[in-house]
């Protein structure tokens, strides 16, 4: 569910026509309704009632700070990835301290830092790993709490890029190693063993492989429990959100028309699954959810720069691109594309949407159906709040976009768009060129 709408021929989001938007700030510009977000967390909080739950939004997904700041006055916590990551946790005036750190590579610095700021927890992927932890806790006098990432051997059914919990990926310990990796945590005078982690991967659709990932996991965590004492199972992040119907999935009656069965996952449905097999083991029970918080909650505005009408081939050349929002480029994803002013009374078009970077790569949609669109006039993807900024660049020396929040009827830019100063400012023509 979300609050993108059309509120008589004008796209809104929440009370705010998104022409305005545009208008004001230019394009491309992502912009992102508030109340999303805050229904998204209410939603999984409500799901998963009977359970001690810390969320912890993984912020890779979207790390403006005003959107952390959001997330923190919600009452969430982070799952932070880097040592930037972390700083803007510090910037947004949220709370480290419930906050985990996850990564298979974290730097000593990274580490140090983390420390300082009492981080709640390191999720640890590796053997070495647990040996730099200890290392740098000894340094400065005191105890890295960590949970140790497993890896259950289970296919998440999604892209493989992101999918991270089959055994060959790069990612946590195998379940059968598990134990011997805590026996060997347990030796570390300067390790605190606190928790459990998992994560099988990204954009899930069904709940079965979540269940067959907790069910192998659960009896590990309780057996470390008795053991060491652990409190806390993370189940990491991954529910998927609707890309194909989104602008359609804003109202509940979506929800309740699709049929069961074939109705994406809902906090709901991830709730009755997972709780009942979670309860038992009376820990307190970390999400990392990224995509699910944010990315219905995000839209990318665009411009028509031209409609090149070719030979059996239409292409409506938009001033957004891959350096934008690279996911279709990456994963193929789709992004429902719909126009900001919407007129019933036009003929229909089929065009590639593409954007002006040059290279074939820099694609949006394939033989897309749309409305008749020309020049000047102004369309949205649909469901880019989550990993569209975040992995927006400078390919083609092109500015970083602008971000807005919108609030009800209240909207404020939170990142500029990029001047062409800012983009250079740290290069320079060394002396011998000169
Ligand atoms: N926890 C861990 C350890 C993760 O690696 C990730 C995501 C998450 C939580 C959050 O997953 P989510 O709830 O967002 O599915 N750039 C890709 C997605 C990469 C996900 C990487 N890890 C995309 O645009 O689809």
């Amino acid at each position: 569910m979300h609050h993108f709408r059309y509120t008589g021929p004008n796209l809104h989001c929440e009370s705010v026509d998104l022409a305005e938007v545009a208008r004001l700030y230019g394009t491309p510009t992502y912009v992102y309704s508030a109340a999303t977000m805050a229904d998204n967390v209410t939603r999984l909080q409500r799901g998963l009632d009977g359970l001690d739950v810390q969320i912890c939004y993984a912020m890779k997904a979207n790390s403006n700070i005003a959107v952390l700041r959001h997330f923190a006055n919600l009452g969430a916590a982070f799952d932070l990835v880097s040592g930037g990551e972390l700083r803007r946790v510090l910037v947004a005036g949220a709370d480290v301290k419930r906050s985990v750190f996850a990564g298979v590579g974290k730097t000593e610095a990274e580490i140090k830092l983390a420390l300082e700021n009492e981080i709640f927890s390191f999720h640890v992927e590796s053997e070495p790993e647990l040996a730099r932890l200890n290392h740098v806790a000894g340094k400065l006098g005191v105890k890295a709490p960590i949970a140790i990432r497993i890896n259950p051997d289970v296919d998440a059914h999604t892209h493989a890029k992101i999918t991270t919990g089959k055994s060959d990926n790069k990612f946590g310990i195998p379940l059968k190693f598990a134990a011997a990796a805590y026996e060997a945590a347990a030796k570390y005078p300067n390790l605190l063993l606190k928790g459990v982690q998992m994560h099988i991967g990204s954009q899930l659709t069904e709940i079965g492989p979540f269940v067959e990932a907790v069910e192998k996991v659960a009896p590990l965590a309780a057996e470390l429990k008795t053991k060491f004492g652990i409190t806390y199972f993370s189940v990491g992040g991954g529910i998927g959100i609707v890309y194909k119907d989104a602008l359609a999935s804003g109202p509940q009656s979506w929800w309740d028309e699709q049929p069961a069965g074939s109705r994406p996952i809902t906090p709901e449905v991830y709730g009755a699954a997972l709780v009942p097999l979670l309860q038992p083991l009376g820990l307190k029970i970390l999400l990392e959810p990224g995509r699910f918080m944010v990315g219905n909650a995000g839209v990318l505005l665009a411009r028509v720069e031209h409609l090149k009408r070719g030979a059996g081939k239409n292409f409506l050349i938009v001033d957004a691109a891959m350096n934008d929002l690279v996911r279709p480029a990456m994963y193929d994803s789709y992004h429902e594309i719909v126009p900001l002013h919407r007129d019933s009374s036009r003929r229909a078009l089929v065009a590639d949407v593409v954007g002006p970077i040059c290279e074939s790569g820099d694609c949006f949609a394939k033989d897309r159906q749309l409305q008749d669109l020309g020049e000047g006039e102004l369309l949205a993807f649909m469901s880019a709040g989550a990993y569209g900024y975040a992995m927006a660049s400078r390919y083609n020396s092109r500015a970083m976009p602008a971000e807005v929040l919108v609030r009800g009827s209240a909207f404020e830019l939170i990142n500029a768009r990029e001047s062409f100063e800012q983009m250079i400012a740290g290069e320079k023509i060394p002396a011998f060129l000169k």
